[in-house]
């Protein structure tokens, strides 16, 4: 499936895809302050630090302090992931993380190309950092603002000084402020920052994106993270140019130093790569083949998780069910699944994404059979048509994968389904798409992220013929979106009057407002007269909807999230 994560995860992180994961209109209307956002409440803010500093705690003190660097992730979920990694690694090297661009030695973007777009914002992003004198035209950029001009200017002397202006124990991802110009470059430190392309489309482009932007001088692909420091240090001791981007490593991007920004989700990558084929989908170039870690070290990781106080845990991969333990244990997916709920401490535990064709019975026993396997399944469909899914190379069809959907909906509990589609696929007819549409009306997803077709370098499909224009995608993406809401907006009413547990995580600038998800990953936006703080466990009792959210009363007396990693 699509992008380094099937649940398209920028949809996760971003702000206007319609889904049960968010409702943007909703929380800009309430300011809901997030956690990991900053204005969080006091025993709160202790929790997190212990969380954040849970993985970079495991190494010894840094070796010795080196510069700092900036981390900006394009994408999903599971490039967020990388990215904590990747922190976790630069700092325990002794580099020191900071929030602004003009703080940085080190500019890492961490890209996404799994639709054109992202890729061409990433190098919309790259323009920006082109040096004022590139092609010796354009003087504009280079020009330093006067706030900065004082700054020393000779890089090696001041890297103490460096740290100080733009320090933080944030997650960085946050651009300078003025990018009112076309190049932020001039507003950069004074010298030569070291500019890296990190992820799907380093691994895409390659050593292309020395062409493409020849300020660029360091280009790693996921498979070769664990190299970074080595590759920053070459480029430090003369270098012009490095690159990472060997797939057929063996090893996943396994470090006990992950430097974790969700203070109450913690991210785990179980599987990393993908070993379908899908016709459309870059990823299997991008990310390699499937390799899977070890149980006992993914159990390892989330009992550390729960000893620092994380109550929840989302296991990651592309196609998180094809999970082949590589160790002589064997655990199927399932079993991981139920023994990372047993982990004491554990209260939820998600997953993401799965694959329809290697989603079997035993994921729905394990969910019915342990609660904390939380209640929702994201299992693409990418269309409703047999003769697409075929051209698709998605190895089911349409039959089969409504029996996938129909063994959830037998299920003793009330599993919420959500899925991904590509609208426009090179042959897709109107009868096709009907087709999809139909398949909405027959699935009952509670929420759905949808695509155009967009050709991607290195797949099969770009070869194909009978394209669909851009303006007929957008109608046919246009109607999907309309009526994938209205199924949400029903759906949704008939929850009203029922309780669900919700674990908060949000808090409105407005008194007493709150913002959480429900064990099926429901956004509850809830109004309580208690002492809720973040992390807390609460009990919800649904009194509106909008297809996107729930609107909710809480129940007084909540659970402390961190209590029950104790008890
Ligand atoms: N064009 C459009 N959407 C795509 N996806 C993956 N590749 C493409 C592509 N070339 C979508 C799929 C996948 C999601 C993460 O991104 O729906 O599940
Ligand atoms: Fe998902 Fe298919 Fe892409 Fe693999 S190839 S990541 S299964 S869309």
């Amino acid at each position: 499936m699509g992008k380094a994560f099937d649940i398209g995860l920028e949809r996760l992180t971003g702000t206007s895809v319609p889904g049960v994961t968010g409702d943007p209109e909703r929380a800009q209307d309430l300011e809901i302050v997030r956690a990991g956002g900053g204005a969080v409440l006091a025993p709160y803010e202790e929790t997190r630090e212990r969380r954040r500093e849970a993985g970079v705690s495991a190494t010894a003190e840094p070796e010795k302090e080196r510069g700092t660097f900036y981390l900006e992730t394009f994408g999903c979920q599971m490039n967020e992931h990388d990215s904590e990694k990747v922190a976790g690694v630069l700092l325990a090297r002794g580099y020191k993380q900071v929030e602004r661009l003009d703080a940085a030695d080190v500019i890492l973007y961490n890209t996404c190309s799994i639709r054109e777009k992202a890729a061409q914002k990433v190098f919309s992003r790259l323009g920006e950092l082109r040096p004022a004198d590139w092609t010796g035209k354009n003087r504009r950029f280079g020009e330093q603002t006067p706030a900065l001009k004082d700054s020393p200017s000779d890089r090696s002397n001041d890297r103490r000084l460096q740290t100080k202006s733009g320090e933080t124990g944030g997650s960085g991802n946050r651009l300078l402020e003025d990018r009112s110009q076309n190049s932020v470059r001039g507003l950069l430190k004074p010298g030569l920052p070291i500019i890296g392309v990190l992820g799907c489309l380093a691994q895409q482009e390659g050593q292309e994106i020395f062409e493409r932007a020849p300020w660029v001088s360091l280009v790693c692909g996921s498979a070769s993270y664990r190299k970074l420091p080595q590759l920053i240090e070459e480029l430090e001791t003369g270098n012009r140019r490095v690159t990472g981007l060997e797939t057929d490593t063996e090893e996943t991007f396994e470090t006990e130093i992950t430097r974790r920004d969700n203070p109450l989700r913690a991210y785990l990558t179980i599987i990393e790569g993908c070993d379908k084929a899908c016709s459309y989908c870059v990823v299997p170039f991008t990310r390699g083949p499937e390799r899977s870690r070890a149980s006992a070290s993914v159990l390892q990781e989330v009992r550390q998780l729960a000893d620092a106080g994380y109550t929840e845990v989302q296991l990651l991969g592309q196609t998180v069910n094809s999970y082949a333990d590589p160790s002589a244990r064997k655990m199927r997916f399932s079993d991981l699944l139920v023994a990372v709920a047993e982990v004491p401490g554990i209260r939820r535990v998600r997953f993401t994404t799965s694959h329809p064709r290697d989603f079997g019975k035993d994921i729905v026993e394990a969910i019915e059979a342990v609660p904390a396997i939380c209640e929702h399944v994201h299992l693409p469909v990418q269309s409703g048509s047999t003769a697409v899914l075929r051209a698709m190379a998605r190895t089911y069809t349409r039959d089969q994968y409504l029996e996938k959907i129909a063994m959830m909906r037998a299920a003793k509990r009330e599993i919420s389904i959500t899925t991904d589609i590509i609208v426009g696929f090179p042959g897709e007819t109107d009868k096709d798409f009907e087709e999809t549409l139909s398949l909405l009306d027959a699935a009952q997803y509670d929420g759905a992220f949808s695509f155009k077709y967009s050709p991607r370098p290195h797949t099969p499909s770009l070869r194909m013929a009978d394209l669909v224009s851009e303006g007929e995608k957008s109608r046919r993406l246009a109607i999907l979106i309309e009526k994938q809401r209205e199924i949400q907006r029903a759906r949704n009413e008939q929850l009203v009057g029922k309780t669900y547990e919700v674990l908060v995580e949000g808090k409105s600038r407005r008194e007493s407002q709150w913002s959480g998800h429900t064990s099926s990953n429901r956004v509850m936006n809830f109004t309580s007269q208690g002492e809720e703080s973040l992390g807390d466990y609460v009990q919800v009792t649904v009194t509106g909807a909008t297809p996107n959210s729930l609107i909710g009363i809480s129940h007084r007396n909540p659970l402390r999230g961190w209590a029950t990693s104790e008890g």
